[in-house]
């Protein structure tokens, strides 16, 4: 057992696997990019008062913040998500509206770690502010779609909700409170009742499911401007195709959210795992860290959730990039820093073995590598200026290529293999 393993909770994501973590960044980026987004990086560490606006309520800022003092005495924290970063960087930086942007990144929570539930976990979302519009929720949510159709997942279920304008949503926190007071309720949920009456909904304690059957309907706390928004959003992703189910009780885990929320789970997931991503409109967020009132919706899909979701429709599997060519040098080394050098400028994925092995250790590491061909030199090729070229992937005799038309034999016979 070696002296270190990582945290819990934290894990490495090795070769061949990270590669897929790339593929699907890139997917993410192909999609929003096509519609008008920028990506944005903003730091990992923040002022924790940054973090503290998602909402004083939530579990993520009273029990799972990364909070500590830096050297300088600063209060900061691991970011636990972007929006909040996203905000601050809007009314700090004050960019013309609308202001239409995406990330990715590792976020921290320290949670109970389990499958699908990390300490550090990374998301791929987006964020627009400064447009009050219900196409826009309608945007939004295609796009998250689309990203999901793209990387083949077809168990996804899209949940939706509306929690109102904060005036309607402040009077159903009342009613609820009101109402979940006067039920049996666990001593789990009469804790949360204390702080957050809306996330008492969330409980999936079977003794708490009576009391929450009969809570009162957001829907019935509507004003006639909120109930517009949501029908329109709700007839937009109708005409679009999207299929979802409207979710009164669905309210989310953060305390930022008004109006349109939603929410993206997987088939195949444990219950309490099984959001892949969600979102919805904060309108009031980037008010609350000193900016201009300024409407804001967006989204964040965990990569961590939606990579367990493609295991297990088997879907998404993208292959790791394969060598082109593995460099054999067993005439003192320095040709393969030459050739894999060229064959890299050209555009060819070339490795090589290092410390003078022998021919059989090479080759065996080239075999290993996965490369197409094996480029042989030894004194032999190196006193007539040439490479004997191996198939390693079945099929075709080696062959004796001069060093200067090696480029344009190799880029000849993979366009054959392919
Ligand atoms: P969230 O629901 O806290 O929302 O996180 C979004 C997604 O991140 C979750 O659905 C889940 O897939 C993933 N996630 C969250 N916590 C963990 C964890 N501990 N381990 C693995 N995956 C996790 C937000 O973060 C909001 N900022 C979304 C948003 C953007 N709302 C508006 N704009």
């Amino acid at each position: 057992m070696p002296a270190f393993q990582n945290s819990p909770g934290m894990r490495d994501i090795l070769p061949p696997d990270s590669a897929r973590w790339r593929t699907l960044n890139n997917v993410f980026a192909d999609v929003v990019e096509t519609a008008g987004y920028g990506q944005i990086i903003t730091p990992l560490i923040e002022d924790v008062g940054v973090f503290t606006r998602i909402g004083e309520a939530t579990d993520v800022v009273t029990k799972e913040l990364y909070a500590f003092e830096d050297r300088g005495g600063r209060h900061v924290s691991l970011r636990p998500e972007l929006t909040a970063s996203v905000c601050r960087a809007f009314a700090q930086h004050r960019p013309v509206a609308p202001w239409k942007v995406w990330y990715s990144g590792p976020n921290f929570r320290q949670e109970k770690a389990q499958r699908g539930r990390y300490r550090q976990f990374d998301q791929v979302g987006v964020e627009v502010l400064g447009v009050d519009d219900a196409n826009l929720d309608v945007e939004v949510i295609a796009l998250a779609w689309e990203f999901y159709l793209r990387l083949g997942l077809s168990q996804v279920t899209l949940i939706l909700n509306s929690l109102g304008d904060p005036e309607d949503r402040a009077r159903y926190v009342e009613a609820l409170r009101k109402h979940f007071e006067a039920s049996e309720l666990t001593d789990q949920s009469r804790e949360t009742l204390e702080n957050n009456p809306l996330r008492v909904l969330d409980s999936k304690r079977e003794f708490d499911a009576p009391a929450i059957t009969s809570a009162p309907q957001i829907a019935e706390f509507y004003s006639p401007g909120a109930s517009r928004h949501f029908e329109a959003v709700v007839a937009g992703l109708t005409r679009l195709g999207i299929p979802f189910d409207v979710e009164p009780k669905l309210v989310r885990g953060l305390d930022y959210y008004r109006s349109t929320i939603f929410e993206f789970q997987g088939g195949t997931l444990a219950s309490a795992q099984n959001a892949l991503g969600g979102g919805g409109r904060y309108d009031g967020l980037v008010e609350a860290l000193g900016g201009p009132a300024t409407p804001g919706i967006g989204f964040a899909l965990g990569v961590d959730r939606t990579l367990l979701a493609c295991n297990d429709e088997g879907v998404f599997a993208p292959a790791p990039r394969r060598l082109d060519a593995f460099v054999v040098d067993v005439a003192g080394g320095f040709e393969a820093v030459s050739i894999t050098g060229e064959l890299r400028a050209a555009g060819l994925a070339a490795d090589r073995g290092f410390e003078n092995r022998s021919m059989k250790a090479q080759m065996k590491l080239a075999n290993r590598s996965g490369a197409a061909f094996a480029l042989i030199v030894g004194d032999d090729q190196l006193a007539t200026d040439t490479v004997v070229a191996k198939p390693m992937q079945g099929g075709g005799d080696q062959q004796t290529i001069a060093r200067s038309d090696l480029i344009s034999h190799l880029k000849d016979e993979l366009r054959r293999l392919q």
